[in-house]
């Protein structure tokens, strides 16, 4: 297998060179971990007793939606105490400034978006906790909302001897009431059915319309020049066929991660970079050429 380099510098000849890029960035969990969010594979991948993925299935949210959705409740709210790093901002500024540069994101936490990452250059793979839909596919509502929490039943507990705190749910020391599914949030177009967080769980397809405009730029004619791996241990397909499919169009693969032995689906090829670190770090130095410092919201 072949070595990969590790110098910044000729990552940015080669990205210098480049006269019209097309340029995918695949980001995982990793990129958000320095904004203060838990990865899914690492110590933080479990949820009380739970792991963490065994609660992201439809056969889940059937035996317990309650539960379920305690769990998703909770990442909204985790993800709104947050801010996006300079990674994420790095990346909305490579979006405005290269009509080739597509982002596509396994991540649901709504970082990108609160970064102010053009809509159109970003594809949320595995969809968004801050939209809810149907449990019924047949009724098909869905809508976004940023509320939290989203019904009075998820509000987090409050702590008996300080009422001021919020004792943290995921440990599983704190005690957790079970919650009926009539007070979770309702559909109000069928009027039938509970609603559901809009991220893609296990055994589910990706959206539609997310896997067409990936197709479309996979397929366009110009290629793609270099796919950025950025924080994500990818495993999980169709996001991790993604690279060498990309490779497939003539791209050079760019691994940021913190751990080096996450090497890519097909292993390392001559030509490709590993840059071992924080990607809230790394990804702003990488794309400096291109969108000079980044400017981090205070
Ligand atoms: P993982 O938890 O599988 O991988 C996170 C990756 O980020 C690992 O490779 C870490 O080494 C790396 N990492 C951690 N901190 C980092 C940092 N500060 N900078 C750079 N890298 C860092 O998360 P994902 O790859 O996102 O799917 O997981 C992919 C999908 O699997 C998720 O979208 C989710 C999950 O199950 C669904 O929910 C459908």
């Amino acid at each position: 297998m072949a070595t990969p380099r590790t110098d910044t510098a000729s990552f940015h000849a080669y990205l210098s060179s480049l006269q019209y890029p097309r340029i995918i960035a695949l980001c995982g969990a990793g990129l958000s971990a320095s904004s203060g969010l838990p990865t899914f594979r690492g110590p933080g991948g479990y949820w009380r007793t739970h792991e963490a993925t065994s609660l992201a299935t439809p056969g889940a949210f059937l035996c317990d939606a309650g539960l379920v959705w305690q769990f998703y409740s909770y990442r909204r709210h985790m993800a709104l105490s947050v801010k996006p790093n300079p990674a994420h901002y790095a990346l909305a500024e490579l979006s405005r400034k290269l009509p080739g540069f597509q982002c596509f994101s396994q991540n649901v936490d709504g970082l990108h978006q609160r970064a102010d990452h053009p809509r159109e250059g970003l594809q949320l793979l595995h969809g968004t906790l801050f939209e809810v839909k149907c449990w019924s596919e047949n009724c098909g509502y869905r809508e976004e909302n940023f509320t939290d929490p989203i019904v009075p039943a998820l509000a987090l507990p409050v702590d008996g001897k300080d009422p001021t705190a919020t004792p943290d749910i995921s440990d599983p020391k704190v005690p957790l009431s079970r919650i009926p599914i009539e007070s979770l949030p309702q559909c109000p177009r069928c009027k039938r059915n509970a609603l559901r967080p809009g991220v893609v769980w296990f055994g589910e397809q990706l959206p539609m319309q997310v896997l067409r405009n990936v197709e479309n730029y996979l397929n366009d004619l110009a290629g793609v020049d270099l796919i950025l791996v950025i924080g994500t241990s990818a495993k999980v397909y169709p996001a991790a066929g993604y690279v060498q499919e990309a490779r497939q169009r003539g791209a050079k693969v760019a691994v940021i991660n913190m751990d080096a032995n996450d090497v890519p689906a097909g292993g390392w090829e001559d030509g490709d970079w590993m840059f071992k670190g924080d990607a809230a770090v790394i990804v702003p130095e990488l794309l400096k050429p291109v969108i000079g410092e980044v400017v981090v919201p205070s």
